[in-house]
């Protein structure tokens, strides 16, 4: 499969409709992928990126059948991980003089990957490659996420291969924004964003205001995942904006996990205080060992604060908890609040513990959390709501 995007330019990747898991098991894919090469025939003809290495040989055939290899003057590898660069060492046997422009840090990466020195071209943002009745401008996107992304820009088309900034991790054969299910698009949007994007949100925003500093009309984002922007494409730019600024919306998460039901029956009491002091706030529950850590961590992004339970268990804390606090940990939220709680039977480490571990993420605590010991009774329960609601008063 191969189709136009806009005279000719063509996406020439691969829909993964089973994809389920991606970054080896650590991001899940519910509605699948794409890998979205592009290739561009003017007096000179290039190809964008290529695809995962598990899918070279389709990759190769469906290629050829747009064009004979020996007939791609230049590859652009605007990124180097493997989910783009992975059909490279395949086509490279085919047409190994072929020269790939990149950025230094690709040639790095790409050495580093595949061990071979094939004839780089390294290039620099404002760099640009004429192709005959057009050009291409390459801008580079260091840490958008690796050290070597890069982003290209084809004049008169007017359209910006933005590689995975502006992606979805969304299988579709529709393959346009304005022709897919809008819930699904912007969930996946915003579940790719939280997941991959948070911890470089402040790059993000120097990037948008330097691509649209350049003045440039884009008419169409091409991205290197999911479906490509061609409906009001700046309406992704503009939401990647919002969520580079420190984004959240009226919500707050209750993130736990139970043994005998105690820090269940917390979390719930916790939840019915917020809501006897405002209703207007989105409240949910999460028992985190039940639950899709990539998801939880796009309600957390959408949260102004999170509530993070756990028991004590052997003087720490269950491990589908520990295990979203050290996700949480590495994706460096900003402004937003947080506090602990959980049940004990003897020793009671674990609000401690979580308060430490939330501290550590850059979440400000709200107050030293509540703790309640064996299971909680009615006189504990009470406890609770007046705890959700000093959260809910201070979340004002
Ligand atoms: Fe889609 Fe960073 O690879």
């Amino acid at each position: 499969m191969s189709f136009q995007v806009k005279n000719n330019v063509y996406w020439v990747g691969k829909i993964d409709w089973e994809l389920r898991r991606f970054h080896g098991e650590e991001y899940s894919t519910h509605r699948g992928s794409s890998y979205n090469p592009y290739l561009i025939k003017d007096e000179k003809t290039v190809l964008i990126d290529t695809v995962w290495g598990k899918y070279s040989n389709e990759f190769i055939e469906n290629l050829q059948k747009e064009i004979p290899l020996d007939k791609i003057d230049y590859i652009i590898a605007n990124h180097a991980e493997s989910d783009h660069s992975g059909a490279l060492p395949e086509l490279m046997s085919h047409i190994p003089d072929t020269p790939i422009y990149c950025t230094a840090n690709a040639v790095k990466s790409l050495k580093g990957h595949y061990h071979q020195d094939w004839n780089f071209q390294v290039v620099k943002t404002g760099d640009t490659l004429q192709l005959g009745s057009r050009e291409l401008i390459f801008i580079e996107a260091r840490m958008l996420h690796w050290p070597d992304s890069m982003m290209s820009y084809l004049t008169k088309d007017n359209i910006l291969f933005s590689n995975d900034a502006f992606g979805q991790h969304f299988a579709s054969e529709l393959m346009y924004n304005d022709l897919v299910d809008q819930a699904e698009l912007y969930q996946e949007a915003i579940k790719y964003y939280a997941n991959i994007l948070t911890p470089f949100s402040a790059l993000v925003d120097k990037k948008i205001k330097e691509v649209l500093g350049l003045n440039v009309p884009v008419d169409i984002i091409c991205p290197s995942h999911g479906v490509i922007w061609r409906d009001d494409p700046l309406q992704i730019v503009n939401q990647y904006a919002r969520w580079a600024n420190d984004y959240s919306e009226n919500q707050i998460t209750i993130l736990y996990d139970t043994m005998w039901d105690g820090t269940r029956k917390m979390a719930e009491a916790i939840a019915q205080g917020i809501t006897e002091i405002d209703k207007t706030i989105t409240v949910k529950l999460f028992n985190v060992a039940r639950s899709d850590k990539n998801d939880l961590i796009t309600e957390v992004f959408k949260s102004k604060a999170i509530l993070v339970g756990s028991p004590t268990i052997n003087q720490g804390i269950l491990s589908a908890t520990a295990a979203i606090l050290e996700e949480m940990r590495g994706l460096k939220f900003k402004n937003k609040k947080a506090a602990a709680f959980g049940c004990y039977g003897w020793s009671g480490e674990s609000i401690k513990m979580i308060s430490d571990r939330l501290k550590e993420g850059g979440f400000q605590l709200m107050n030293d959390g509540i703790r309640e010991q064996w299971n909680p009774g009615n006189e504990a329960v009470d406890n609770c709501v007046r705890f959700g609601k000093s959260i809910a008063l201070d979340f004002r």
